[in-house]
């Protein structure tokens, strides 16, 4: 595009109007930087990396969690996107717990039945399971994070897809893509991604507090609750894989 070179929808050089010598043989010769593109069940994943992980592999049991679930019936509707001033793992970490749902998200609260609420971890992934207390729940549903920062959550007649993006030390960016099962509910599509945006502000207004306190210098490290923290647990080994050189 810089100079007007054309490429074609596979990558290769197509022209380079103007550039001198053969433009035949720089043709012949050069390329965008391949990517691995996969689909999966009406989702797409690239991977920046030449000797990307198994696919399977990556995907773990993100499956078996969704099992049932008709993805690619659901309509793209919006994105919306937030700056947090928390670095990445702070608000994966918040994200892979209900421990602070009574005390952070009073609404959320109200709907869910905290008695039942589990987190379970499984290969990769992380799945939130709660009973609700009313029968119309706006935030009922299936919530499925997979490693390391996306997050499918899944509710009546919507989802969204949320991914945890690293901007720097202490600062990422958090991307919403809203999709609905009918997307002329309008009504219905609006509260649900007002009462998603009202979560999303108790999230960041807490993770970044979590940060401030990191940042104090007297945090070293705290316990998990065994009741509730098993997918910070997770989430944090495989962390430490990854320091550890790990594949
Ligand atoms: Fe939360």
């Amino acid at each position: 595009m810089y100079h007007g070179w054309v490429y074609d929808t596979d990558g290769h050089l197509r022209r380079a109007p103007d550039f001198g010598g053969d433009e035949k043989a720089l043709c012949a010769k050069t390329s965008l930087f391949p990517v691995q593109v996969k689909t999966w069940n009406g989702l797409i994943f690239i991977c920046m990396s030449e000797s990307p992980p198994a696919f399977e592999a990556a995907l773990g049991d993100l499956p078996q969690a969704l099992d049932g679930i008709d993805l690619p019936g659901f309509k793209f509707h919006s994105m919306a996107s937030h700056e947090l001033n928390c670095n990445w793992k702070t608000y994966v970490e918040n994200y892979l717990e209900g421990y602070h749902i009574p005390v952070v998200h009073p609404e959320l609260n109200k709907e869910l039945d905290m008695a039942t609420y589990q987190v379970q971890p499984g290969k990769q992934i992380a799945r939130h399971i709660s009973s609700t207390r009313t029968d119309n729940p706006v935030n009922g549903g299936v919530w499925v994070w997979l490693w390391p920062h996306a997050a499918l959550n899944i509710y009546r007649n919507g989802m969204n897809l949320e991914l945890v993006i690293p901007t720097g030390p202490e600062t990422m960016k958090l991307s919403y893509a809203y999709f609905f099962r009918d997307l002329d509910a309008a009504e219905d599509n609006r509260r649900t991604i007002e009462t998603s945006f009202t979560i999303t502000q108790e999230d960041i207004d807490i993770c970044e507090l979590v940060q401030k306190n990191l940042k104090a210098g007297i945090y070293d490290r705290g316990v998990l609750s065994p009741r509730h923290e098993g997918g910070v647990a997770y989430f944090q080994a495989l962390i430490s894989n990854i320091l550890q050189g790990a594949p």
